[in-house]
């Protein structure tokens, strides 16, 4: 089942995103920026655990960043992270957000799902508050996608 998520979820999430932020793929999150973000989160939910999450931040009139994807890799190839996209772009609809971006080193994912891919240059700076405190920044393999979803 794929939901909203609840202070209750705050610690699963943590964990889950932290067990990938080991591998480069998302940032690692503190829990106090889950609780503080927590109603940009979806999650997928089963058996009272949580195997998937996916988040919509809203970056400016028009612009909106997914973030914080990962699906547990015991639920991985069953269209969940495909789901988690769907529930984030139609939140970004209702919200008449024009276009969602994301940062990713698996462009192959997201292209399947309508992304494009795009120079970063071409993001406003206001995204880069969160890359400035990665350690990978500034030498990081990720490139920037675009989806226009009006
Ligand atoms: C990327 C990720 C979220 C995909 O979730 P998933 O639940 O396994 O993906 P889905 O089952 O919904 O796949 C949807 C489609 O994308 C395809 N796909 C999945 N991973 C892919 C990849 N790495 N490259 C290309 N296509 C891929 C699937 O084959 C499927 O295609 P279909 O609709 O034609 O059957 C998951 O693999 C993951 O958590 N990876 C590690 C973290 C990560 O990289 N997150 C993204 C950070 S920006």
């Amino acid at each position: 089942m794929i939901r909203k998520a609840t202070v209750a979820d705050v610690k699963k999430i943590q964990e889950l995103i932290n067990s990938f932020a080991k591998t480069n793929a998302v940032l690692p999150r503190s829990l106090n920026s889950v609780y503080e973000n927590l109603r940009d989160f979806f999650i997928f939910e089963s058996d009272e655990n949580i195997f998937g999450c996916g988040a919509l931040h809203i970056t400016w009139d028009n612009l909106a960043e997914l973030r914080s994807l990962v699906v547990h890799k015991e639920y991985q190839g069953k269209g969940i992270g495909k789901a988690l996209v769907n529930e984030c772009i139609k939140e970004a609809r209702q919200l008449q957000v024009k276009k969602v971006f994301l940062l990713t080193e698996n462009s192959g994912f997201f292209k399947k799902l309508g992304f494009a891919q795009v120079d970063k240059a071409a993001l406003p700076h206001k995204i880069w508050s969160d890359c400035v405190e990665c350690i990978q920044f500034p030498n990081c393999n990720e490139v920037a996608m675009v989806k226009d979803i009006e």
